[in-house]
């Protein structure tokens, strides 16, 4: 499964693609906004940082098809590198997704609460489609299950062109769950990120661990020990 960075934080950024085995990161207009900077700035320091392999999706602000058509083709040219432009899932979103698929442009559709926007999506040629778990929880739906459900009607309908995004989570439950559901990718916060590894039971073990060789080799460590006896 692969692991992305849902955030436009640049020190958030670095210390995740140091950290943590990512595969790229997604923004919105929200999570761009929250950093109060230029936008053309922020989107190159972002692709500086993760480097050209990873992925780098970026949502159009862009209403009509041709709006999101020239949003994307700009933003292709200016930040190069793997680059997918994220649109919601709308009539004219649609048709600009078929549109940037004959242009050769990654397409990622953002915003799906349904199942069968997610199948539209794909049919139009979108490369992800990005399912929200959390914010359908919140309206007392099942976002796990709408993930599970889309992710089992690819493979019923053998759409292997069309890969499952989920986006929006708030536990390591609920990416527990769709990972186990077959869900090729996350976009997570990175606060979840560290969440993901945390567990008390570990630290304990970790705090064991040190304490037995200090009972024995006090402060040093095996480097310590090795770099004395040159
Ligand atoms: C990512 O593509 C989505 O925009 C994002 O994950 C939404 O997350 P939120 O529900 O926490 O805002």
């Amino acid at each position: 499964m692969m692991y992305i960075i849902d955030s436009a934080n640049l020190d958030a950024i670095r210390r995740c693609v140091e950290l943590f085995p990512v595969d790229g990161v997604t923004t919105n207009p929200t999570i761009i906004s929250r950093e109060h900077t230029s936008f053309p700035e922020l989107i190159r320091s972002i692709r500086e940082i993760i480097g050209d392999e990873r992925m780098f999706h970026i949502q159009t602000t862009g209403v009509t098809a041709a709006e999101i058509v020239r949003e994307a083709e700009l933003l292709k040219d200016f930040v190069r590198g793997n680059f997918y432009i994220k649109i919601p899932i709308t009539d004219e979103g649609l048709k600009a997704t078929a549109e940037l698929k004959r242009r050769g442009i990654k397409v990622t559709e953002t915003a799906i609460f349904t199942q069968q926007q997610a199948m539209f999506a794909a049919k139009a040629g979108a490369d992800f489609v990005a399912p929200y778990v959390n914010r359908l929880d919140n309206i007392v739906s099942d976002g796990v299950n709408v993930v599970t459900e889309i992710v089992e009607m690819f493979e019923k309908h053998n759409i292997s062109s069309c890969k499952v995004l989920a986006a929006s989570f708030k536990t390591v439950e609920q990416i527990h769950k769709i990972a186990m559901a077959g869900c090729h990718a996350v976009t997570i916060n990175p606060e979840l990120f560290d969440t993901l590894i945390y567990h008390p039971m570990t630290q304990y073990a970790i705090d064991d661990f040190n304490a037995d060789w200090e009972s024995v080799y006090g402060k040093e460590s095996i480097l310590d020990i090795f770099e004395k006896d040159k």
